[in-house]
């Protein structure tokens, strides 16, 4: 006689993951209730003034999208704050939100039951209106305007549970120092949420995040500035000091005791790699048209940008090609997530913490 499918170990090991994860899931996500929508509008009548339009959808492509990111805020902070879990894990938490800009996270980690919530920025623009954003979902938060890396801002502003610090790190002029703060600044069961833009993802290599450059994320920060200058010569000044890879950022934080783990890492599987694949040749045909695009640019940053833009294709090539000829499926799911990370990816998220003594 056959045993009931239901005594089979496998199946039963399966219910118990089953329902913990439905418990998990029950717990921790977080109540959409947290989002809600705002109770005024005067963030976005001022952000959309600041424009001198009534919708971003009639601003120029680069404005248009600092416009959305800025109007957008919140509702990253919402997400972010969900993946950190919530009402679960913010609920009377010491909330730090550096480099808050406009005020999203804020908002969000207020909304999530947090009991003190404080951004620092150093753009007066933002110590100004991010009040509005706060005042129109109504958060209590103090805002401060410092620079992180300053050495004295860990004694001044004390240690969180949570620190969240979204596309910041590749704006300060001196990661080292950012991090060690960040470090002096998380309680000891604190947990950091990073989201840092990958340089290398092909998307941003063909149109940069910040002002749509092709082959900016690939320049080193004076050659980068200088092209940013050509492209834009009355804007403020390039402060997008530095794109790290994976490693790099992974290392910085270890080196303060932080272990950094990746949320939301991509499966690969062999079609989603070809797809990264038709992405790196569309890349390599638009960049035939570089030169056309960049005519009155200076021509010794074109050059730098199409060296380095080789050696960055035959770097991703290689990479596809030993991909291609892995025959373990297991390996090639790993070389796979891998390429998908470094190259796919347009901003990785990381949670951090200090591991457990022992
Ligand atoms: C791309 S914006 C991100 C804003 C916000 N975190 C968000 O995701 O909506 C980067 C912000 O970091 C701020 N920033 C840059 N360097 C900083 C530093 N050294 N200390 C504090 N804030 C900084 C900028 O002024 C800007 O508001």
């Amino acid at each position: 006689m056959t045993r009931s499918k239901w005594l089979d170990p496998r199946r039963m090991v399966h219910g118990v993951k089953w329902r913990a994860q439905k418990q998990v899931a029950r717990f921790r996500t977080p109540s959409p209730v947290i989002g809600g929508p705002p109770q005024g509008d005067s963030f976005r009548r001022a952000v959309l003034a600041h424009y001198g339009v009534e919708d971003s959808a009639s601003l120029p492509e680069t404005q248009k999208m600092w416009a959305d990111f800025t109007l957008t805020a919140a509702e990253r902070g919402f997400t972010a704050v969900g993946m950190l879990g919530g009402t679960y894990a913010l609920k009377g938490k010491r909330v730090l939100d550096v480099g808050c800009g406009y005020g999203g996270f804020m908002v969000a980690a207020g909304r999530a039951g947090a009991r003190e919530v404080v951004g620092i920025d150093t753009n007066p623009r933002v110590v100004e209106l991010a009040p509005l954003l706060l005042s129109d979902y109504d958060v209590e938060a103090r805002l401060e305007q410092v620079d992180l890396i300053d050495p004295a801002v860990p004694a001044r502003l004390g240690r969180f549970d949570v620190i969240i610090c979204n596309d910041v790190l590749e704006h300060v002029t001196n990661v080292e120092a950012a991090v060690g703060n960040l470090a002096a600044m998380l309680a000891r069961s604190g947990r950091v949420f990073l989201e840092i833009p990958n340089g290398n993802a092909v998307k941003y290599v063909r149109s940069d995040g910040h002002y749509k450059i092709p082959g900016i994320t690939l320049l080193d920060f004076e050659d980068a500035r200088r092209l940013h200058q050509a492209f834009f010569p009355d804007a403020t000044a390039y402060d997008t000091y530095f794109y790290g890879t994976v490693d790099y950022y992974l290392a910085a934080f270890s080196r303060v005791g932080i272990m950094l783990r990746m949320l939301a890492v991509p499966h690969a599987d062999p079609a989603t790699v070809e797809l990264l694949a038709e992405e790196v040749s569309a890349l390599q045909s638009a960049s035939e048209e570089w030169s056309m695009v960049h005519a009155d640019k200076p021509p010794e940053l074109m050059a730098e940008i199409q060296e380095r833009l080789a050696s960055y294709l035959a770097e991703v090539n290689n990479r596809l090609a030993r991909y291609r000829g892995l025959s373990d499926p297991a390996e090639r799911e790993l070389v796979g997530t891998s390429l998908r990370v470094s190259y796919e990816v347009g901003n990785w998220l990381f949670e951090g913490h200090r591991p457990e003594p022992g």
